[in-house]
């Protein structure tokens, strides 16, 4: 298939584009680097089934690689991903991440593109007590990034019913793994690498969410693509069973970097780390377990595995 990949340059976007590749698909990647990196995608500059634009979605020549393109399929991942940045600008998450998704929408209308793949988000759902199912509501999200998700889905739901583009919304957790761009275990490797005899943790680390490798998200991804034909949107919660504590992760960054008994950890008087980020949720995961995906390990094998592989990539 001839497959868009928006955001390709990002985290899971080029893990993404590996595994399209590797199933002999051809891609297009549209990403303007603005928290993603050349280097997540150079190895693919040599394969002719790859070409990367430069470029904004929110540029007009976005319009003109759409309808060059003859796409099957658009896989939606460009947003702003930094939660914290969005709170501080409240305008980040409007453009970078509801109006990109706006302007995905209507380029693949006015091309005839008929399948969406969007990234959401657990933070659609906000500060919830129970295990959230796809169909809870209503929906009321706490974080400006958590908005312009919730506002993309519905505008994905509208552009699916209007103009015939199936659609699946993917609900992630937290991702994590090698290439990552931004997140809590490369700020801790961060701050320890700056000062390893303290790291300060945001929030009371008793902060607890999914934490599911970048390989188990793809694979679920692909699966329901494969597996589920919209009609015309369907919307999939992903994670693992299980969740991990930020005290957790603080406590295994110090051991993987060989500081045990040398860093202290110390944490604030706060149930949350930033105003807008919710200290612990939980999904429903029946609809995706009942397609046959179930994430292998639990969130803390998968937060190590992570850990581990960013520490391997910053040695390099
Ligand atoms: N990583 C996670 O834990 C997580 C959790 C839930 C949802 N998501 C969603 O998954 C998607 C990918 O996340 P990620 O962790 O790989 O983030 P990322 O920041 O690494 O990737 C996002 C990419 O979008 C690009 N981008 C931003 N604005 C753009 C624009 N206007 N035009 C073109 N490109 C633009 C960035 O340069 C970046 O490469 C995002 O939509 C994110 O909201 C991620």
């Amino acid at each position: 298939m001839k497959i868009m990949v928006t955001g390709g340059a990002g985290f899971i976007g080029s893990h993404l584009c590996d595994r399209l590749l590797a199933q002999q698909h051809s891609l297009e990647v549209v990403d303007d680097l603005s928290l993603g990196r050349e280097d997540n995608i150079s190895h693919l500059f040599s394969n002719p089934a790859f070409r990367f634009h430069n470029c904004s979605i929110l540029d007009e020549r976005f319009d003109e690689i759409m309808a060059a393109g003859s796409f099957d399929v658009v896989f939606h991942l460009a947003a702003n991903s930094d939660i914290q940045e969005g709170s501080r600008d409240r305008r980040v998450d409007l453009q970078r991440t509801f109006q990109t998704t706006f302007a995905v929408c209507e380029a693949m209308a006015r091309n005839d593109v008929r399948q969406l793949l969007f990234a959401s988000t657990s933070a659609v759902y906000g500060d919830v007590s129970a295990p959230a199912p796809e169909d809870f509501g209503p929906l009321e999200p706490i974080s400006f990034y958590g908005a312009a998700k919730l506002a993309s889905e519905a505008y994905c739901s509208a552009y699916a019913h209007r103009h015939d583009i199936r659609s699946w919304v993917f609900r992630f957790p937290n991702v994590v793994g090698a290439r990552a761009t931004h997140g809590v275990i490369l700020d801790f490797i961060r701050k320890l690498k700056n000062n390893s005899s303290e790291l300060q943790v945001l929030g009371d680390g008793n902060q607890q969410k999914p934490y599911l490798h970048v390989h188990e998200l793809i694979d679920a991804k692909l699966l329901a693509w494969q597996r589920v034909q919209p009609r015309p949107l369907e919307v999939f919660n992903i994670g693992p069973e299980s969740a991990t504590t930020v005290r957790c992760i603080a406590e295994t960054v110090v051991e993987e970097m060989g500081l045990a008994g040398k860093t202290r950890i110390s944490y604030q008087n706060q149930p949350f780390g930033w105003p807008g980020d919710v200290p612990r949720f939980a999904y429903d995961l029946r609809k995706i377990h009942a397609l046959g995906w179930r994430a292998r390990g639990s969130s803390d094998n998968a937060m190590r595995r992570a850990v581990r592989d960013l520490l391997a990539e910053s040695e390099v």
